[in-house]
This record gives C-alpha cells, sequence and structure tokens, in this order.
C-alpha cells in the first residue's frame, strides 16, 4: 500500500501509572480506588495487585532508554494523583512531584515527547471516602488536580490527555462493579457518568485557562456493538444500549451538551441547568482507543438489562478472546469524523490506544510476537483506509510499551511491545517492538 502517512504523523506508545509504577505506598504516595480494589480479596484474577507492577517507579531511566533505543519519539504516561496530592485534595507531595518531574526531564533529553494523561482511573480513595465520583463535588476537585498539573508541568509538557476511557470507568467501575470503585448500581452509574463528563469539559477549560497554547484532548473508546441474537429484539435492544454506554453517552454530551434520550430521561435532577452548556467543548484533539467489537445480550441481572454476549464462531481472537477485525476499526474511525463532522469542526482524533494480548514466552533472550505483528500492521492498515476517507487521524500509539498488571485480570494478559518478567523484573523487547521500529522509521 502507497504510504499515506505524513512526515509529521506521530507514532508512539503508552502506558499507565497504576499498571507499570508499583510503589503503591512509597514516599508518602497516598492511597488510591485501585489500590483499595486490589486488596480487598476476591476481585482480582489470581489476588494480583499493583503494588509492584512493572516496578517502573525504580527503573523508570532504563525503561526511557529503552523507548530511546527503539527510536519511540511519543511516550504516553499517566500521572497518579495520589503521588502529586496524597488526599485528593490539600498538600501536594514534593517527592511525587520530583518524580515525574525527573521523568518528564529524562524523556526530553533523550528526544522523547512526553504526552501526559491527567487520570487513567486511580481517583485517591481519601475523595472516594467522600463520594467519589457520584459526588457533583468531584468535579472542583478534579479542575485543582488539572490546574496543579498544568502549574508543575506545563512548562515542558506540551500533549495532555484529560482523561482515560470515561466509558470503561463509569460502567464497569460504577454501572457492573468489575473495576474499581466497584459499584454496580444504575444511580451510581449515572451520576459518575455525570460527573465524569463534566470534568472532562471543565478541565480542559482549566487547563487552556492556563496556558491557552497547550494541546490538550481527551481518549475515548470507540467500538462497535453487535447482538448475540440479532432475531431476538430484547438482544437488539440491549445493542443500542451497550453502544450508548460505550461511545455516544460520552462522545454526544461533549459535542450536544444531551445524552442520548434513554440517558437523558434517567438523569433527572442529576443533570442540572446550565450542565448542557458546561458538558460541550471542542477539545483540541480526540483520543480514540479499539480493541474489540462487542456483542450484547438481554440480562435482568445488570443495569439497562444489558450484558456481555457470547461471540459469533469463527472470528480469529487475540489470547485474551478479543476480536481481531482491523474494518470494524475503519468503520468506527470514519463514522466517528463523519457522525461528528470532526472535519468542519477542525478536531483531529489522535488513537491513543490499540493493541493486542498475546502471551509468547521468551526463549532464549527472544520473543517472537508475529501474531502482534499481524495484529498491528492490520489495524495500522485501518488507519490508513480511514485517513483515505477523510478521518482527521494524527498520530497513533501502540498499547502498550512493555507487559503490565492488566486490572481485573491481573498479570494474565500481555499487551507490550517489550516483555515483562515479573519475577525478575528483566525487560525484553519483542519482535513486534523491533518491527514498528522498523515501520515508524519508514513511515
Ligand atoms: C484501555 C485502558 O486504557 C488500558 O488501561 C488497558 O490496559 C487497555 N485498554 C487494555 O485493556
Amino acid at each position: 500500500m502507497k504510504n499515506i502517512f505524513p512526515k509529521d504523523f506521530i507514532w508512539g506508545t503508552a502506558t499507565a501509572a497504576y499498571q507499570i509504577e508499583g510503589a503503591w505506598n512509597k514516599d508518602g504516595k497516598g492511597e488510591s480506588i485501585w489500590d483499595r480494589f486490589c486488596h480487598e480479596e476476591g476481585n482480582i484474577l489470581n489476588g494480583d495487585t499493583g503494588d509492584v507492577a512493572c516496578d517502573h517507579y525504580h527503573k523508570w531511566e532504563e525503561d526511557l532508554d529503552l523507548l530511546k533505543d527503539n527510536n519511540i519519539k511519543h511516550y504516553r504516561f499517566s500521572i497518579a494523583w495520589t503521588r502529586i496530592i496524597p488526599n485528593g485534595t490539600g498538600d501536594t507531595s514534593a517527592a511525587g512531584i520530583d518524580f515525574y518531574s525527573n521523568l518528564i526531564d529524562g524523556m526530553i533529553e533523550r528526544g522523547i515527547t512526553p504526552w501526559i494523561t491527567v487520570y487513567h482511573w486511580d481517583l485517591p480513595q481519601a475523595l472516594q471516602d467522600k463520594g467519589g465520583w457520584t459526588n457533583r463535588e468531584s468535579v472542583e476537585w478534579f479542575k485543582n488536580y488539572v490546574a496543579t498539573l498544568v502549574d508543575l508541568f506545563g512548562d515542558r509538557v506540551n500533549d495532555w490527555i484529560i482523561f482515560n476511557e470515561p466509558s470503561v470507568h463509569s460502567w464497569l467501575g460504577h454501572g457492573l462493579g468489575f473495576h474499581a470503585p466497584g459499584f454496580n448500581e444504575e444511580s451510581t452509574y449515572l451520576k459518575a457518568l455525570h460527573h465524569i463528563n463534566l470534568s472532562i469539559a471543565e478541565g480542559y477549560r482549566t487547563a487552556k485557562s492556563i496556558r491557552p497554547n497547550l494541546n490538550v484532548g481527551s481518549s475515548y473508546t470507540l467500538l462497535p456493538t453487535y447482538p448475540e441474537n440479532e432475531n431476538n429484539d430484547e438482544d437488539v435492544t440491549a445493542t443500542k444500549r451497550m453502544f450508548e454506554i460505550w461511545n455516544t453517552n460520552h462522545f454526544d454530551p461533549l459535542f450536544t451538551g444531551a445524552y442520548p434520550a434513554f440517558i437523558q430521561e434517567k438523569m433527572g435532577n442529576i443533570m442540572q441547568d446550565g450542565d448542557d452548556a458546561k458538558l460541550q467543548e471542542n477539545l483540541d484533539f480526540i483520543g480514540v482507543q479499539h480493541y474489540n467489537a462487542l456483542h450484547s445480550t438481554h440480562s435482568e441481572s445488570h443495569i439497562f438489562n444489558v450484558f456481555f454476549g457470547e461471540k459469533p464462531k469463527g472470528i480469529p481472537q487475540t489470547d485474551y478472546g478479543w476480536m481481531i477485525q482491523p474494518d470494524d476499526f475503519e468503520k468506527c474511525l470514519v463514522w466517528l469524523s463523519d457522525h461528528y463532522d470532526l472535519n468542519k469542526k477542525n478536531i483531529p482524533i489522535v488513537i491513543t490506544e490499540n493493541g493486542a494480548a498475546f502471551t509468547d514466552p521468551v526463549v532464549d533472550g527472544a520473543c517472537n510476537d508475529e501474531r502482534r505483528i499481524d495484529y498491528l500492521s492490520g489495524y495500522i492498515g485501518a488507519v490508513e483506509k480511514a485517513i483515505k476517507q477523510s478521518a482527521p487521524i494524527q498520530g497513533y500509539f501502540v498499547w502498550s510499551f512493555m507487559d503490565n498488571f492488566e486490572w481485573a485480570d491481573g498479570y494474565s494478559q500481555r499487551f507490550g511491545v517489550v516483555h515483562v518478567d515479573y519475577d525478575t523484573m528483566k525487560r525484553t523487547p519483542k519482535k513486534s517492538l523491533l518491527w514498528f521500529k522498523d515501520f515508524t522509521e519508514k513511515h
């Protein structure tokens, strides 16, 4: 295929604080909802926790060297709120600030552009004790946190992602209880959904009010949903709800100030006068994260009667059981661009995550993850096809730079282009990293 990626196309890799750092209670770091959730028995596969994770907190220089040696020019990482402000509001921690300050300087010294994710799901437990995202005050807590980070790092970091995958945090964390903080009620979902959406737009405005020239966006899941049984009306309705939960419950308020009708009716007084205007914002870019397509089924025991359904047989899958269908990715990107008129609004898309879990082992010092190479080349091909159909895509980040803690599934899934041996903490670049280096150098 003829190369259509422009010279300044952004190629990078991504991680998140809780998934790699470890040092969960070192140097004055406060407890987060993920620390708490993992320490409660039965929440995480095999009882895994992020207490040590990849020990990136101590091995960050080695990790940055690996990025540099493999010519990765952009690196997306997240900041743990509890390292900077251990109780969520109030005093900051000098040690936490130093850690990220050194990390950022270390990237700049190595010619790597830092992309900060402000929030990747690890709310301070002290704020959860006050209701967390179900409390409308969360919007003010979050604005204060954003302002603190921009004051600290806005001189050195230009590219900011306000919030990571609000859909997963609201539904899996507040509607199903599979993720921290572990709630599974309609009302907790609705409150968290609305306060998170408000926080994204308000967080954007806070950052821009301090440093108008920053490039500030936010990252969203984007995926198609299909009925488990297309001849079953209840499954078809569940599929519509599933699409809203993952996509339009976040994009619609951002672009139109209103929720899809089904949710808008349920909001009641959670939504206050004037909120429609506050929800809307033209971000500087939309971060898109795509992995999978979801099949949906009617379920009486889950909120909105929606749950994950059986997948059809015969479609290739990753080791996580996620479907490999690059065409879906292409269609979703074109839909997003057309449906919300991104070209007219002059809002670009950056793919801030895409990747696959394959558990290939290290043999004789090498990890030959051919399946990941096939996956990445297929999905990057889909990006290319979407660009040809005018989707304004500016960049692509592989998830993940290294194997890490995959939330409720602990260490069972390996998404990295670098292998991590959790016994020795040894890092081994996989074949896919070398492939990515080579590919991006040519493109
Ligand atoms: C999206 C999340 O942002 C990331 O934390 C997670 O590991 C990947 N998806 C894979 O599930």
